[in-house]
């Protein structure tokens, strides 16, 4: 059966019954946004508590589920068994030796029973992981929440000089998240190194993975070089051109790089593929929050880290909330990512930027959410970039992450809900942005990043001064240097 374009039909197929003690408290159906982002986390769970509310159904209102053929549910099954174990197990988090948790095993497959031989294994030291300390570590988190004082004062200076800005002297204040710091070179590795972390915990040998701008590949790629894990990604023919240097990079760190004709949505269809023929032996570690459940609520619960950091930052740096959050939206893992923690605060407004390429009305761009229609892709209900006919259209943006034609369904709801706004920036918008920010505070960002910061123009003038504004760095530019210089951005600087 095809996974790459399926029609709505009906209701996500129903979730499989529960496996093991935890599942008895699920939440069934839809989710309220105060229930779902008002619990625990990876960063203050509360040990052996049956209420974690990530055990529901994966449906965001009526985005979400699971539309996969029958023979992938007792996979995705098993998969949201072990992240539900592992949002509440001690070792996985915070490197202890889990306590009381003979329940685990009463219900589990013999898959997971040899998995546990192998976790038994794992005591000695020397192969001793865990994630907590592994971000700290590897990742080189927390990230700075860095005050831009430059970029500040050249919005500043543009509301004195400008005849919109009325003279006013005042003006909100910039602070960028740096994701861009991590390793590797953005946020992806959050959810690829934990990901990783589960696929060995349930005993997978190999690791199946898509990438568009090459950022998820080269994650993927350390984490599974770190974890001793075979890994195999897939990416489109264009956008191996325009990202050469990560395919170099995947490479170097051991993966085997398979090429698919056309961009990141032909590489995920292939990765998808490939994953349901190996089902038995490979882990399909999702890039971001889209894909059946539980994938879109694993790589939101792994990427909320960035949020918890700002809130924790902020208050430390002036006491209080950030007004403003604003990040880009491929298909939103960086914007989840920030976004989650703050959705119950209903003072911070939360700003999603998607790329309109070379304009709405060229047909020739990546807004999902401005334009397009709601439909079921790659085994998820959420808005999709489809023609008439439910045919899904191919995306386009200079941010070549950003070249996805959906959303995740997470963020399909806050879209529906309005508790989130999304916006566009084009590519050229996105490239003046990158330029601006480079030449400011000696700061490359990635093209995806920059349209966060291209919306900044439109933004700032509206703000009230003082306002906290805060805006995800999700990456760094390098890999796109070769597209800015055959746009001749870079010589026009020499
Ligand atoms: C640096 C960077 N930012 C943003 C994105 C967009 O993805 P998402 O919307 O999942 O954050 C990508 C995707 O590859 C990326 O590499």
């Amino acid at each position: 059966m095809s996974l790459t374009k399926i029609q709505v039909v009906g209701q996500p197929l129903p979730r499989v019954s529960a496996r093991n003690h935890r599942m008895r408290n699920s939440v069934v159906c839809g989710v309220s946004i105060k229930r779902h982002h008002s619990g625990p986390s990876l960063g203050s769970v509360t040990k052996g508590s049956d209420e974690s509310p990530f055990l529901h159904n994966g449906t965001f209102g009526r985005f979400g589920g699971k539309f996969v053929p029958e023979t992938l549910i007792s996979h995705l099954g098993d998969l949201e068994d072990e992240f539900n174990f592992v949002l509440n197990d001690h070792e996985f988090q915070v490197g202890r030796k889990p306590k009381g948790s003979s329940a685990r095993f009463v219900h589990l497959s013999i898959k997971l029973i040899l998995t546990l031989i192998k976790l038994i294994d794992r005591h000695s030291p020397a192969k001793y992981e865990e994630l907590t300390t592994a971000l700290k570590d590897y990742v080189g988190r927390e990230t700075p929440l860095y005050f831009a004082g430059l970029l500040t004062e050249h919005y500043k200076n543009l509301a004195r000089t400008t005849e919109g800005g009325g003279g006013r002297n005042g003006g909100p204040e910039i602070f960028l998240k740096r994701e861009d710091l991590s390793h590797c070179g953005s946020h992806k590795i959050n959810n690829a190194l934990a990901q990783a972390m589960i696929a060995r915990r349930l005993g997978c040998s190999h690791v199946v993975a898509a990438t568009g701008a090459g950022q998820h590949g080269v994650a993927t790629a350390a984490a599974c070089a770190k974890l001793s894990l075979q890994c195999i990604v897939f990416m489109g023919t264009t956008d191996m051109k325009k990202q050469c240097s990560n395919v170099h990079s995947m490479k170097l760190l051991g993966v085997q790089v398979k090429s698919v004709e056309g961009t990141f949505k032909d590489a995920s269809s292939e990765a998808i593929r490939n994953w349901v023929e190996n089902i038995d032996v490979a882990y399909y570690l999702s890039g971001t929050v889209v894909g059946p459940h539980p994938c879109p609520v694993m790589v939101c619960e792994f990427q909320s880290v960035i949020g918890k950091e700002t809130r924790r930052q902020a208050k430390q740096l002036w006491g209080g909330k950030p007004d403003v959050l604003v990040a880009c939206v491929g298909s939103g893992s960086n914007a989840l990512g920030l976004f989650h923690e703050f959705v119950g605060d209903e003072d911070v407004r939360l700003v999603g930027v998607e790329g309109s390429g070379l304009g709405l009305d060229s047909g020739k761009h990546s807004a999902t959410l401005a334009v397009g229609d709601i439909g079921v892709y790659h085994g998820t209900m959420s808005y999709l970039l489809q023609d008439d006919q439910g045919q899904i259209l191919r995306p386009h943006s200079i941010g070549v992450g950003l070249e996805y034609p959906g959303v995740g369904p997470e963020i399909s709801f806050l879209k529906e809900t309005g508790r989130a706004e999304f916006y566009t920036a084009t590519d050229q918008e996105a490239i003046q942005a990158c330029m601006l920010l480079s030449r400011l505070e000696g700061i490359i960002p990635a093209l995806e990043a920059s349209h966060a910061f291209a919306f900044l123009d439109k933004l700032v003038p509206t703000l009230a001064d003082g306002a906290k504004v805060v805006v995800n760095c999700s990456g760094r530019g390098d890999k796109d240097l070769d597209t800015l210089i055959q746009r001749g951005m870079v010589s026009s600087l020499c």
